[in-house]
C-alpha cells in the first residue's frame, strides 16, 4: 500500500511517498516535476505488495520511496538547494527509511530522472557506500556546456518577467517526442496543468544549481555497481548521441532506448519503462 510521508528537515517540510517493502529503491524526479512522475512505475508491486503481471516485483523485495525533491510538489525549499544540498536531504529521507525498516544503507538503490539524476550524481559522489545499484533516466554525468548555460540565463529572465507557470507551459510541451504529442495530447495537457503550484524561487534554485553543478563522469566511472541507463531516441534535452556517449565509463551498464519517447520516458513509454525498471532490480 502506498503511504504519504511528511517529514521535518532542518525546519522545512520534505514529502515522499513509499510502496511496498524490501530493499529501498528510491526513484527521483527532475526539473519542473513532482515524485508523481513515477506513479505507473510504483504500480510495479500491487496495493498488497503482491506480484500483478508478468515483469512486476516480487513481494517484499523492494521498498519504493519516492520523494518530492526541495521547492517541488508538497516540499519546501531549503537552505541550500545545490545539487549537493539536495543530495543531503535525500541522504536525510534515505537514513530514516532505513531505520525504520531495519534494512542497511549499503542496500539502497538510486534512480534518478534529468535533473533527478544530476542530483543523484551528486548523492553517488558523496555517499557512495550506500549504493547497490545506481540508475539515469535521460540524464547525464557531463557539465552544462557554455551554450546551455545562457539558454538557462535567458531562462531565468524570462521565469522573473512572467512567473513559473508560464515558462513551464511554454518549456514543457519539448519534453515530449512528436510521437507523443499525436498520440497522447490529453497526457502532455494534464502533465503541464499538474505544474501550477511551483515558485519563480525554486525554478531559479534549480537552473542556476543545474548551471553550477560540475561534471561527474569521474563518478560514474568509479562505479563497480550495477548501472541502469535509460535514453530516448527523440530527447531533445539530452540528445541520444549525448546520453550514450557516458555509457561505458561504469563497469556494469545495462542500457536502453526508448525509441518513441522524447525525455520523459515514464509517462511516454510507461509500461516498457516500468519493465526495463523491473527487470533491472530484479536482476540484482
Ligand atoms: C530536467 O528534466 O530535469 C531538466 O530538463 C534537465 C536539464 O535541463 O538539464
Amino acid at each position: 500500500m502506498e503511504a504519504d510521508i511528511k517529514i521535518d528537515y532542518l525546519g522545512h517540510s520534505l514529502y515522499y511517498r513509499v510502496a511496498g517493502k524490501g530493499r529501498p529503491v528510491l526513484l527521483v524526479h527532475g526539473f519542473g516535476e513532482t515524485g508523481d512522475v513515477w506513479k505507473n512505475q510504483m504500480t510495479l508491486l500491487d496495493q498488497t505488495g503482491a506480484v500483478k503481471s508478468e515483469h512486476l516485483l516480487p513481494k517484499d523485495s523492494f521498498r519504493f520511496i519516492v520523494p518530492d525533491l526541495p521547492g517541488s510538489g508538497q516540499s519546501a525549499m531549503t537552505a541550500d538547494m545545490s545539487m549537493e544540498g539536495m543530495a543531503d536531504a535525500l541522504k536525510f529521507i534515505i537514513d530514516k527509511e532505513i531505520a525504520g525498516q531495519q534494512s542497511t544503507p549499503e542496500e539502497v538503490i538510486l534512480v534518478g530522472h534529468s535533473m533527478g539524476g544530476y542530483t543523484a550524481l551528486a548523492f553517488a559522489e558523496k555517499y557512495g557506500s550506500y549504493l547497490s545499484a545506481f540508475g539515469l533516466f535521460h540524464s547525464t554525468a557531463y557539465a552544462d556546456s557554455e551554450e546551455k548555460k545562457a539558454a538557462r540565463r535567458k531562462g531565468i529572465e524570462f521565469i522573473r518577467e512572467h512567473g513559473a507557470f508560464d515558462f513551464l507551459k511554454n518549456t514543457s510541451p519539448n519534453l515530449f517526442s512528436p510521437l507523443t504529442h499525436e498520440t497522447s495530447p490529453g497526457m502532455i495537457n494534464s502533465f503541464i496543468q499538474s505544474l501550477e503550484d511551483f515558485t519563480p524561487e525554486a525554478l531559479i534554485a534549480y537552473y542556476e544549481a543545474m548551471m553550477s553543478r560540475r561534471d561527474r563522469t569521474a563518478v560514474l566511472k568509479k562505479m563497480k555497481i550495477p548501472v541502469l541507463f535509460v535514453l530516448g531516441e527523440l530527447d531533445n534535452i539530452i540528445p541520444l548521441k549525448d546520453g550514450l556517449e557516458q555509457t561505458h565509463l561504469p563497469d556494469i551498464s545495462s542500457i536502453h532506448i526508448l525509441a518513441h519517447s522524447g525525455h520523459m520516458g515514464m509517462l511516454e513509454e510507461k509500461e516498457k519503462s516500468g519493465k526495463i525498471l523491473a527487470d533491472f532490480l530484479q536482476s540484482l
